[in-house]
This record gives C-alpha cells, sequence and structure tokens, in this order.
C-alpha cells in the first residue's frame, strides 16, 4: 500500500470542488429512483419530461442530504440512440459523475489542450434563478465527467428541472438512514488499463495519486486487483482507478468487466457519521449487503487487541450487522458493501464511516473478495 504526498503543481486557473450529482441511464427511471427511495432513504427531488416539455428522456431525480442521484430513461424506441445503444451493451450503470468547478473555461481549456475529448463544449443553461455553465469530457469507457459552474446559479439543482412536491408517505413511517455525501467513486478497467486511465485525469483534470495498491497486497486464492486512487489538487473528490489482476480463477474485477461490457463505475461509496444506525435502518428497509464470515471477527477482535487504536462502536453490534474495520495506529475506518443494485453483476454501493482515516479498506479487500467470491461462485462465474 502507497500513500502519496506529492500533490504536484497547483494548478494556475480552475478549481475542483466535489461531486455534483451522478447520472444513471437505466430501463426504468421511475422504478430505479423509487427503488433509491425506499430501500435506502433518498427523496424524490426533481422530474423532468413529457410534462416538462421534454420529449426524449424522463429524468427523476433523488436526494439525500449532499448526495443527488438522476435516474434517466429513454420515452421512445431507440431514441437517443447512443442510450438505446448504452442500455443494451451496459445494462442499468452510471453513464456521468458531474463534478462542481470553479472557472469552467480554464479547467475546459486545459482538457482540450492536453487532447480530452470533449462530448458536449461550454454551454449554458438559463432559469429564473440564474444560469449555470456545463461542458461534457470523455472519461473510461463510455462514462463521462460533466463539469458544473453554478457561481451565477441559485436555484435548488438544475434549469429544466420541476420540483417535486409530493413527499413519497413511506418516508414517514420508514427510519431516517443518514447517508452524507459521496466519499469516492471507483471505476473498473480491463486488463492492464488502469494505468492509461491514470494517466488521463493527471494529464487532463491535473488530479494526482492519492494512494495505491497492488496484487501482491490484494489477492486472494482465486482472484486479484490492483489500484489506484486520484484526486483533485484540493482532495476533496476521490476516484480509485481498478484493474484485474492474474489470479487462480477469474477476478472480481474481469466479471465486472464481463457483465458491463467493458470499463465503467464499480462503487459509489457514502459517507456516515453513525454507521450502526444507518446499517441497522437500511436493513430494516430490505437494503440487502454481502454477508462476511465469522471467522474475520474472531480475527478481527483478536488483532485489535494488539493494536493502538481503539474502537469506540460495540463489535458485537458491528459483527451483527456485517460491517468491516480496517485501522492503522493513528485511526480507523468502517464499511459495508451492498450486494449489486440490478441483475447484472456490476455497480454496487458502499457506506464508509471514516475515524482519522483516510484509506479505501486495503485491510478487508481480502475478506471482502472472499465474501464477493462465494456470490460470484454462486453465479457461476468464479
Ligand atoms: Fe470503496
Amino acid at each position: 500500500m502507497t500513500t502519496y504526498t506529492d500533490k504536484g503543481p497547483k494548478p494556475e486557473a480552475g478549481r475542483f470542488i466535489a461531486f455534483d450529482h451522478i447520472t444513471f441511464w437505466v430501463g426504468n427511471a421511475k422504478q430505479a429512483a423509487s427503488h433509491y427511495c425506499t430501500r435506502l432513504g433518498f427523496e424524490p427531488f426533481m422530474y423532468r419530461g413529457l410534462e416538462t416539455g421534454c420529449r426524449e428522456i424522463a429524468a427523476h431525480v433523488v436526494k439525500q442530504n449532499k448526495i443527488i442521484y438522476i435516474f434517466q430513461s429513454m420515452l421512445e424506441p431507440d431514441k437517443p440512440a447512443d442510450m438505446a445503444r448504452h442500455l443494451t451493451q451496459h445494462g442499468d450503470g452510471v453513464k456521468d459523475v458531474a463534478f462542481e468547478v470553479e472557472d469552467l473555461n480554464a479547467i475546459v481549456k486545459k482538457a482540450k489542450s492536453r487532447g480530452a475529448v470533449v462530448v458536449k463544449d461550454i454551454w449554458e443553461e438559463s432559469d429564473e434563478h440564474g444560469s449555470v455553465r456545463m461542458a461534457t469530457v470523455q472519461t473510461y469507457g463510455d462514462t463521462t465527467h460533466t463539469l458544473i459552474d453554478r457561481s451565477n446559479y441559485n436555484g435548488p439543482f438544475l434549469p429544466g428541472f420541476k420540483p417535486v412536491n409530493q413527499k413519497d408517505p413511506l418516508t414517514k413511517i420508514l427510519p431516517t438512514v443518514g447517508l452524507l455525501h459521496i466519499d469516492h467513486i471507483v471505476g473498473n478497467q480491463p486488463d492492464l488499463e488502469m494505468n492509461d486511465v491514470v494517466d488521463w485525469y493527471e494529464k487532463n483534470l491535473m488530479f494526482h495519486r492519492f494512494w495505491s495498491v497492488d496484487d501482491k497486497q490484494l489477492s486472494t486464492e482465486f482472484s486479484a486487483l490492483r489500484s489506484i486512487v486520484v484526486t483533485n489538487y484540493e482532495e476533496t473528490i476521490k476516484m480509485p482507478i481498478n484493474e484485474p489482476a492474474i489470479g487462480k480463477k477469474k477476478s472480481q474485477i474481469q466479471e465486472y468487466v464481463d457483465y458491463y461490457g467493458g470499463a465503467g463505475v464499480q462503487h459509489i461509496a457514502m459517507r456516515s457519521n453513525n454507521i450502526i444506525e444507518t446499517i441497522t435502518n437500511l436493513r430494516t428497509r430490505g437494503q440487502q449487503f454481502l454477508e462476511i464470515p465469522a471467522t474475520y471477527y474472531t480475527s478481527l477482535r483478536q488483532n485489535l487487541k494488539n493494536s493502538k487504536v481503539k474502537v469506540s462502536e460495540d463489535l458485537d453490534e458491528i459483527q451483527k450487522l456485517n460491517i468491516l474495520i480496517d485501522y492503522d495506529d493513528e485511526g480507523y475506518l468502517l464499511q459495508i458493501f451492498t450486494k449489486n443494485m440490478q441483475d447484472r453483476p456490476t455497480l454496487f454501493l458502499e457506506v464508509i464511516q471514516r475515524h482519522n482515516h483516510q484509506g479505501f479498506g486495503a485491510g478487508n479487500f481480502k475478506s471482502l473478495f472472499e465474501a464477493i467470491e462465494a456470490d460470484q461462485a454462486e453465479r457461476g462465474n468464479l
């Protein structure tokens, strides 16, 4: 495991602020949005579709604290063509990861000069709340990044969307979840493509390496992976990039690539400040998580006895909920992974709580892989 301290030169102009929102392209946006509300505690936020004068697509936006997801679907056969092709190829998945930025012109100019593919050059959208400027660039696979400058806008989301004022009656009877903001978003790459993707972020967006692990540290008897995390200068946006490594059997990263039909977003990690309450309530709502073998907790209890760090959460509670712990001398993190969010074994979600620990759970990868492999074997893919 390597932690990097060299941030590289500070960009002369332009700044990445935070994750803005995530756009999913799915077969049935209405139902997908509803699933994230009932199972994961999001609330209906915005809508755009036939009723708002948008003729080609429907978009349902859901929100939980600072996390905003847009689910989009086609309305007519084979239109828009790129959406139709995307859905057939990848199934339901993440199409775009949007970042809020300052000085969009400078960022786009730099990216263009470095050879980034601009899918949609700077455009502006306005309404009574002001105007938003955006541009979209291509990253790995069919995934894109939309860069959003909101400095002249004070509306609740984006022009063209209508607020959904009707509360979901289930919100009143289901427990609050408390997911706060996006912690990191992981992209899986085909074999030996990780380094090129990392270079792309360094060259085009002026990101730098934050953390990495290689397959010698990250392997089980069967499968292995390599991962490098890239981040912006201020380190507010973390994007781990994975690739499979050769093991005895098929890597879980390769399984993803096979089913997604190429590179794409593997998981979205969301931060909680009280993971025990968050996971208890997500389980009450019926959200399913990976099952962790009891042996993990036996060795965890043993190892924690000899460690400098003191975990303040109740370990029985942690074990009951199948939450994982990774730690060093200075701090620890708690994390848990959902089962896949759709039938294809592609996207899943993570919930993470940090106590003075900026890692990504490398100490858990082995037990996590073993849990994933148990499911993978059940699917006949190991
Ligand atoms: Fe993660």
